[in-house]
């Protein structure tokens, strides 16, 4: 049995078709309700979780394998455990503002985000010192109503910055789901992780999973 520490929401809405295309039933995962523990046959049990605790459950060795954002390991810097590029979930990491705003004017912007340590990272680079205000969500509020001059966030459709009239100023690094694993677990349940690895593979690449 692997358990598997899966995003909810958007990840898990998206990695649903590629696991019933390895042949996984997942209709107690479509009819989960307000389960939170839900075993897919005998040979997964599933746990759904914040994307930023995937890692605290794998670290703490009470999973074997996450499922969880590029934006997530990228913003705490852990990408060391990486197995699989799923190629769902695709979006990038975009800077954004109203029309008008000017990133090189000289003086300290304010930066809302929920990603502080891309941020920062991505105005260092330009010899930026800026003043990033963290925020949990709706991010897209921060430039509208004078909390930050811009924000780093993610943009898949386009529609949140469309509907509130905001414009894309930079864009810094595309985003996908990927697999981690637990390295103990890769010791120990090899095999059953490399097999999930190689149908989640080949599912991927079918034509009519695109
Ligand atoms: C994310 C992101 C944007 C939105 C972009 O937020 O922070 O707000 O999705 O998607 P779009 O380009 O398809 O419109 P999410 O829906 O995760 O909710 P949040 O605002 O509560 O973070």
């Amino acid at each position: 049995m692997l358990s598997i520490a899966l995003t909810k929401g958007r990840v898990e809405e998206q990695v649903i078709p590629l696991f019933e295309r390895c042949g996984i039933d997942c209709e107690p995962l479509r009819n989960k309700k307000r389960k939170l523990v839900i075993n897919l046959g005998d040979n997964l049990k599933v746990i759904l979780v914040k994307g930023g605790d995937v890692l605290t459950y794998l670290n703490n060795g009470v999973v074997d394998i996450g499922i969880v954002g590029s934006d997530i390991l990228d913003e705490q810097q852990n990408t060391g455990y990486e197995l699989l590029d799923l190629q769902t979930g695709r979006c990038q990491f975009i800077l954004a503002s109203l029309a008008g705003y000017d990133m090189n004017e000289p003086r300290r912007h304010t930066i809302g985000t929920k990603y502080p340590n891309i941020t920062k990272r991505y105005f260092a680079g330009r010899g930026k010192d800026v003043e990033i205000i963290k925020i949990e969500g709706s991010v897209e509020l921060a430039p509208l109503i004078g909390l930050a001059d811009a924000i780093v966030d993610i943009t898949e459709t386009g529609t949140t910055l469309r509907e509130n009239n905001l414009q894309i100023f930079d864009k810094l690094s595309p985003i996908s789901t990927r697999l981690v694993a637990n390295p103990l677990a890769l010791k120990q349940k090899r095999s059953e992780i490399f097999d999930l690895v190689d149908r989640l593979k080949a599912a991927r690449q079918s034509d009519d999973f695109k």
